[in-house]
Order: C-alpha cells, then sequence, then structure tokens
C-alpha cells in the first residue's frame, strides 16, 4: 500500500495520542465498510463509540488491533504504527510475529464470554502472561488473584465459565484482558448478551477501571455508561464519524438528523442500567436485591 500524500502524517512523535487513527479505510470485496475514519484518544480517556448496526463499529475495533487489515489510512498506538511498516511513505505489511506483539498490548472483550470452557478462572487469567510473556506460575497466580479481587471474584478462583453467570463470566474476560497490561481495552457491546439485571455489576467493574485510567474505547448502547463515564462519545454510521463530542452535548442535545434518530431508537428501548453503580458492591447488592424479590413486585413496577 502506497501514499506518499500521506507523508506528512509519518512520524510517531512524543505529542501523539494513545491511539491516533486517520482516515481508516477498510473493504469487504465492494461494501466499503469504513470510509475514512479519523480518532484520537489520548491516555486514560474512555471513548463510547455509538451506532447502528453495520455502522463499522467492530470492523473499526478489529482494525485498531490488526485482526482486519486496512485498506487505507493509518493506526497508531502509543506511537507505533499498527500492523505495518513505514518505508518512505510506503507501507509494507509486518510479519505475524511482529503483529502479535503489537496485538499483546491491546486488550479486547467481546460480546460473548469467549473464555476457555475447560480451564478454571484463574487458569483462564493465568495463561497469557505464562504461554506468551513467559511468567512464572507463582507470578501470574498472584497478579490473578489480585485481578479476581478486582472484578470481585475472589470466591470463584476454581470454578469453569459453565459454573458462572453471563456477568461473572464476563469479569472474568476482563480480568483476563487486564493480566496481560494492555496499553488499551477494546469493549465491544461488552454487555449486550447480559441478562439486564447482570449488566450492572460489568458497567460497575467498567468504571472503576476508567477510575483507576485504563484508556477504553467502548462499543455501547446503556447510554448511562456513555453519559456518565465516557469522556468523548463518537457516534457511527455509515463508515463515517458523524458527530462526536462531550457525553452530555452529544446524547442530550444530538446536532446531525441521524445523531438524533439513532438515539430516539435507542432510548425509546428499556435500558438495562438507569445508573451505573458507583462500585461493584452496589451492583452485586442491588441484583440479589433484585432476585429476592417476589416476581409480582417486578410486574407492579413495571407498570
Ligand atoms: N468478515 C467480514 N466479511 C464481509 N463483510 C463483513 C465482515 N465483517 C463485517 N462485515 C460487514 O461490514 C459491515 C459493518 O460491520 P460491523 O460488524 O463492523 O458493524 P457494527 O457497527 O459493529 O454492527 P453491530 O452493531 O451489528 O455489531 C456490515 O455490513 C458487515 O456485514
Ligand atoms: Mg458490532
Amino acid at each position: 500500500m502506497s501514499d506518499p500524500a500521506e507523508k506528512s502524517h509519518e512520524v510517531a512523535n512524543p505529542e501523539m495520542p494513545l491511539v491516533h487513527a486517520v482516515n481508516v479505510m477498510k473493504s469487504f470485496h465492494d461494501n466499503q465498510v469504513l470510509k475514512g475514519i479519523d480518532m484520537d484518544v489520548h491516555k486514560g480517556q474512555v471513548i463510547c463509540l455509538l451506532g447502528p448496526s453495520g455502522s463499522g463499529k467492530t470492523t473499526f475495533l478489529r482494525c485498531i488491533n490488526q485482526l482486519e487489515t486496512i485498506d487505507g489510512g493509518r493506526i497508531w498506538v502509543d506511537g507505533e504504527l499498527m500492523g505495518y511498516k513505514d518505508r518512505d511513505g510506503t507501507l509494507y505489511r509486518l510479519d505475524n510475529k511482529a503483529i502479535a506483539a503489537q496485538r499483546r498490548e491491546i486488550g479486547m472483550v467481546f460480546q460473548r464470554f469467549n473464555l476457555f470452557p475447560h480451564k478454571t478462572t484463574l487458569e483462564n487469567i493465568m495463561e497469557a502472561p505464562m504461554q506468551v510473556k513467559g511468567e512464572k506460575k507463582a507470578q501470574a497466580r498472584e497478579r490473578a488473584n489480585a485481578l479476581l479481587a478486582r472484578v470481585g471474584l475472589l470466591d470463584k478462583p476454581y470454578a469453569y465459565p459453565s459454573q458462572l453467570s453471563g456477568g461473572q463470566q464476563q469479569r472474568v474476560a476482563i480480568a483476563r484482558a487486564m493480566a496481560m497490561s494492555p496499553k488499551l481495552m477494546l469493549f465491544d457491546e461488552p454487555t449486550s448478551a447480559l441478562d439486564p439485571e447482570l449488566v450492572g455489576e460489568v458497567l460497575a467493574v467498567m468504571r472503576e477501571l476508567a477510575k483507576e485510567g485504563t484508556t477504553m474505547i467502548v462499543v455501547t448502547h446503556e447510554m448511562s455508561f456513555a453519559r456518565e463515564v465516557a469522556d468523548r462519545v463518537v457516534f457511527m454510521d455509515g463508515g463515517v464519524v458523524v458527530e462526536q463530542g462531550d457525553p452530555k452535548s452529544v446524547i442530550d442535545n444530538p446536532q446531525h438528523p441521524r445523531t438524533k434518530s439513532f438515539l430516539h431508537r435507542i432510548e425509546a428501548k428499556p435500558q438495562a442500567v438507569e445508573h451505573v453503580p458507583e462500585s461493584l458492591e452496589e451492583a452485586i447488592l442491588a441484583e440479589q436485591r433484585l432476585q429476592e424479590l417476589p416476581e409480582e413486585h417486578y410486574l407492579q413496577g413495571d407498570e
């Protein structure tokens, strides 16, 4: 891929944001899915990516960590050009080993908790640090336990995924991604496959990560999370960024008709949480209270 016109963008500099995406393009056959995405994410920022189905949100995340090649533009993460080497304006694809090394710096949590089914919680979390980074077992275990404490699962080290709720599995998935000490966390609709009462506990963990300064790009339809936790909301449609800005202004006062109609549709649907719990303890208590309520109580509450 060669694009001399972009030469001025090439050199990484210390001022560069943690994620610096310029004019990213991606097609699948003749379907152009990303039509020139620009995005800057500074260290410690939380960006929420919103947009209708098919707008290219997942594809963009997959381009950032090079699960997809790109057809145009450039993406830097922490000053490193992702997936390519630049020689005088011509890009050459890096070999698989170099790409794997770049990918290691980025944690990803998907909609479906894809834990290893035959490994326990602890084994799931310890696997990559030991296999990929060559960490000693004792050290990996110590870190895994610290992560389990952070995601509120110290009591489940030996449980298999099938013995955990969806919310617990997703918290293990977050701990597993964090075990590699990533520079950047990508979340692709991490709560959309969960029963509504389990959403709060996962969002609470994500809120904690944000408070601790984790840089995150989060695709989500949970507007309370976007409103309360994001530093910036980016609305994509048809492979372009249509509108972005401070969450309250974009969500409460969208300017573009496409943003307006999307938010209208989203907000007409019941949201899993009205408010992101301040802590995991608060989320779990709320969940337990919900489970203790007799069924008729729910029905009355819905009226
Ligand atoms: N591997 C692929 N091969 C061919 N087309 C693909 C592939 N991956 C995605 N697409 C197409 O790219 C477009 C954008 O898909 P993408 O999954 O990025 O959208 P999205 O915004 O994440 O949508 P959703 O909200 O449904 O998850 C869609 O038209 C999809 O069919
Ligand atoms: Mg998607």
